[in-house]
């Protein structure tokens, strides 16, 4: 099968590329904006017609939470339009497309972790273009899965593994909100069980939405203790609420996603966060 994956310098991108030699049945095509702009609706379906995609990996989007605040226009144009025409694309081309979206879909004020059918109630930019971008791909795919995950971490690309590590090596102390709760992903685990699911999906699937993160739980404190203790780093960390930093996007206080539902349907294994965490910084 030919595989295309958009946005693929990205850091889940990226490591589509690290996999690809594990994964010999497939042929990879991996893109970002200079081979393939994917808010380019004409350009998208040239390239699936000439390259006889079977399935496309959507790693595209507009990633950054708090600039999204005052950049509506760019975020919806990467995280819903740009998914709206790979999804109409796929559905002529007759190819599988995977869709990656977000935690931020929920509010966080939930106090168990939420399935796929729980309800959507975005509180920011970010959030909320994503969430049209899920119904974009609901509405135009004819086979779809819309994946869910949380916190990314990876050896790629800029996230908050990578910031820790950065700052921990200039600053005696990091402050960092103990009252936001999710579970980290490791972009890695998350690209492998994406390329394990594929051919195990149904010919008949519409358009599914599921969950995926790490096993285990973490508030961003957890994470960045974990991180600086694993690194050995003199550097303290010390606990502060949300309301004492002064994002501008209201970031859900607990977003954690039951995984049931992609383990039962896929027989999937879910590593925990600190396993992960452990292989990501042996490389870092
Ligand atoms: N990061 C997280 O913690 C997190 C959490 C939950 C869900 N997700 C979702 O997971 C997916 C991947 O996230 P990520 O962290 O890998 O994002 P990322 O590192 O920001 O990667 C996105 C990639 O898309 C590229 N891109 C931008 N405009 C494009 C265009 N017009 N055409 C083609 N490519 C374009 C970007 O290039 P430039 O950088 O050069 O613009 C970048 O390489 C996203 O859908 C995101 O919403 C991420």
């Amino acid at each position: 099968m030919n595989i295309l994956v958009t946005g693929s310098n990205g850091q889940l991108g990226s490591e589509f590329e690290d996999l690809a030699v594990s994964y010999p049945d497939y042929s990879f095509f991996f893109t970002d904006k200079d081979q393939l702009d994917a808010t380019d609706q004409e350009q998208i379906k040239k390239f699936l017609k000439k390259n006889s995609i079977g399935c496309i990996i959507n790693c595209v989007g507009y990633t950054a939470v708090d600039r999204a605040e005052d950049d509506q226009a760019q975020a919806t144009l990467l995280n819903a339009t740009a998914a709206k025409y790979l999804a109409a694309a796929s559905a002529k081309s007759g190819a599988l497309m995977i869709h990656v979206s977000t935690d931020y879909v929920f509010d966080g004020k939930q106090n168990r972790p939420y399935t796929e059918g729980d309800t959507a109630n975005p509180k920011t930019v970010y959030g909320k273009t994503k969430l049209d971008g899920e119904i974009e791909v609901i509405f135009n795919a004819k086979r779809a899965l819309i994946i869910r995950t949380s916190w990314l971490f990876s050896a790629h690309g800029l996230n908050f593994v990578k910031t820790v590590i950065n700052k921990a090596q200039t600053e005696d102390e990091l402050r960092v909100v103990f009252d936001q709760v999710g579970t980290p992903t490791y972009a890695s685990d998350l690209a492998r069980a994406i390329l394990d699911i594929i051919p195990k999906v149904p010919p008949r699937v519409r358009a599914e939405i599921y969950n995926y993160s790490n096993e285990g739980v973490a508030s961003w404190y957890d994470l960045a203790k974990a991180v600086i203790d694993l690194k050995q780093f003199d550097c303290r960390v010390v606990p502060i609420l949300s309301k004492d930093i002064n994002s501008k996007a209201q970031r859900p206080l607990y977003s954690l996603l039951d995984k049931s539902k992609i383990k039962r349907d896929f027989g999937l294994e879910i590593p925990h966060w600190m396993d992960s965490l452990r292989e990501c910084i042996a490389l870092l």
